[in-house]
């Protein structure tokens, strides 16, 4: 016989806690010092329905996984759970009315129209995990602004009636050189997560980079793909490095084409646009009359398995344990990028984790500029796949890549709002857009496919500038300007203050 509400709700304390998720109870109570978020986050929740909570962050196999069956108290009949009394607060009223009046798909011309909207209509944290960046957020803009910093040089009278911009990654043929890149925590931004971004990909030809962290379970988004859809795993390594064999050996069981090992985040970045908005948002921060700041808490929970340790040294096991090719994702320097020739991997993308890690780290593309001279000098170039991410908002972004020499390029969050805001007609309008985008780049600036884009075709000597980074918002608002001097101050009146 099923649970009641009531029976749940006895359980409403830390030492006897119960929770509801998706209709059915758990006793957590000896879990809860084991909980990687914290316990106070659970507790909440005792004797009530979490799932609103626990979805985004935990994929669904989870409390299989870790916790014991005897802890599984079986369904509950919903209909007896009394509903949280939410009262909406005046930002959630607005938010509504904002999604009220969303401009049409059809008004979305380019990607950058999708974060405009997203901004608008996302709940304030999931907005505040996906837009943030680390610190200043000075490398965030700095990915937008080093595009700009180069120029093409078109050739003209070129036949390009008929342009191809296929190509192949890692072996595999694609319809056009970008990938959806991985991003943790898809719920966040729509109840059905990353498999969203998979329909998408199937029907574009995309190829799409499962995270680590997904919402949705790896199965989920592996079971989402159509027949020779190719996808990638994006690893964070454990430190119990038994569990990331099982995670590889597993995704490559399951199909992936791919092994991208993130090399940039032994720590998480510190992203304050996200901390803030937690700290405002979730009343769990004061707590018995004492302000705790849990801002950093899903974020840093979910990723504290992540190995600090990693090194140069793992790599050869990683080749040992797979036969999928191995990406180091997030590299950063040219002595780097010739280390991992020497290392034998397939590819490196060049990337500073969307602006969310080290903050001035230098951009992608001008980190492949300094890259690509070295690698045809010593005649390395054939030797590695190389790949860039950050900041890739229009097809000449790509284009630019390109023209450097990269194989490809990653789009990381203008597909995220695309998703938050229209779902997959989102999605697959923003890849559209693209596609749509790259034929009339390649035709203006005359090639016929993808193997004619070559250095000559672009200016990048303002790359290396760095002579004004992109304003220091922060410092700009508390900065004091100097003042010229006022009024004049009469005799009288500047004896009568002595
Ligand atoms: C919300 C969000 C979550 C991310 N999660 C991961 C992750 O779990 N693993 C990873 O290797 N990179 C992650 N990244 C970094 C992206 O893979 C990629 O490097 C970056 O988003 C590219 O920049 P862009 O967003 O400007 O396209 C994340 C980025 C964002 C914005």
């Amino acid at each position: 016989m099923a649970l009641t509400g009531a029976d749940v709700a006895k359980h409403s304390k830390a030492d006897d806690c119960w929770v509801i998720v998706h209709g059915k109870a758990y006793d957590v109570t000896e879990f809860l010092p084991e909980h990687p978020g914290g316990s106070k986050i659970i507790v909440k929740y005792a004797g009530k329905d979490a799932t609103e909570e626990f979805e985004p962050i935990h994929p669904p196999d989870t409390l299989d996984k870790y916790l014991p069956k005897s802890k599984h108290l079986g369904p509950v009949d919903m209909s007896t759970v009394a509903k949280e009394k939410t009262e909406e607060s005046p930002d959630e009223i607005e938010r509504q009315k904002r999604i009220q009046e969303m401009p049409l798909l059809e008004q979305c011309y380019n990607l950058l129209d999708f974060e405009a909207v997203a901004r608008r209509v996302m709940k304030k944290t999931a907005w505040g995990y996906y837009s943030s960046a680390a610190d200043d957020e000075i490398t965030l803009r700095e990915n937008r602004s080093a595009f700009q910093r180069m120029w093409f040089r078109p050739r003209i009278l070129v036949n390009v009636e008929k342009v191809d911009f296929s190509t192949t990654m890692l072996g595999t043929p694609t319809s056009i050189p970008f990938y959806v890149t991985a991003t943790a925590l898809g719920k966040l931004g729509h109840p059905e997560g990353e498999v969203v971004l998979t329909r998408a990909s199937q029907k574009h030809d995309v190829i799409q980079m499962i995270p680590t962290l997904a919402s949705c379970s790896f199965d989920e988004i592996i079971d989402a793909a159509g027949p020779g859809q190719v996808q990638w795993l994006q690893l964070y390594v454990n430190k119990d490095r038994a569990i990331t064999q099982r995670i590889v050996q597993h995704a490559e069981r399951r199909g992936c084409r791919g092994l991208f090992i993130t090399v940039d985040a032994p720590q998480l970045g510190r992203r304050e646009k996200d901390m803030r908005t937690k700290f405002t948002e979730q009343g769990s921060n004061i707590q018995d009359g004492q302000v705790t700041d849990n801002s950093q808490g899903a974020a840093r929970a979910i990723s504290s398995f992540i190995d600090p340790a990693l090194s140069w040294a793992d790599i050869p096991w990683f080749q040992s344990i797979t036969k999928m090719p191995i990406v180091l994702k997030g590299v950063q320097r040219v002595e780097d990028v010739l280390k991992a020739v020497e290392a034998g991997v397939q590819g490196v993308v060049l990337s500073n984790h969307g602006g969310r890690q080290l903050e001035f780290s230098r951009s992608a593309i001008e980190v492949l500029a300094e890259t690509m001279p070295v690698l045809r000098e010593q005649g390395l170039d054939g030797k590695i796949e190389v790949y860039v991410d950050g900041g890739v908002r229009r097809a000449t972004d790509i284009l630019k890549a390109l023209c450097l020499g990269a194989k490809g390029v990653g789009i990381g969050r203008p597909f995220l709002y695309a998703m938050s805001a229209y779902g997959l007609d989102g999605v697959d309008r923003a890849m559209q857009l693209l596609k749509d985008e790259m034929e009339m780049g390649m035709r203006l600036i005359g090639a016929t496919n993808i193997a004619e884009l070559t250095p000559a075709l672009v200016d990048s000597r303002g790359l290396f500038s760095h002579a004004a980074p992109p304003s220091d918002n922060l410092a700009s608002a508390v900065y004091d300007p100097l003042v010229n001097p006022g009024q004049r101050v009469g005799v009288a009146q500047a004896k009568s203050r002595l």
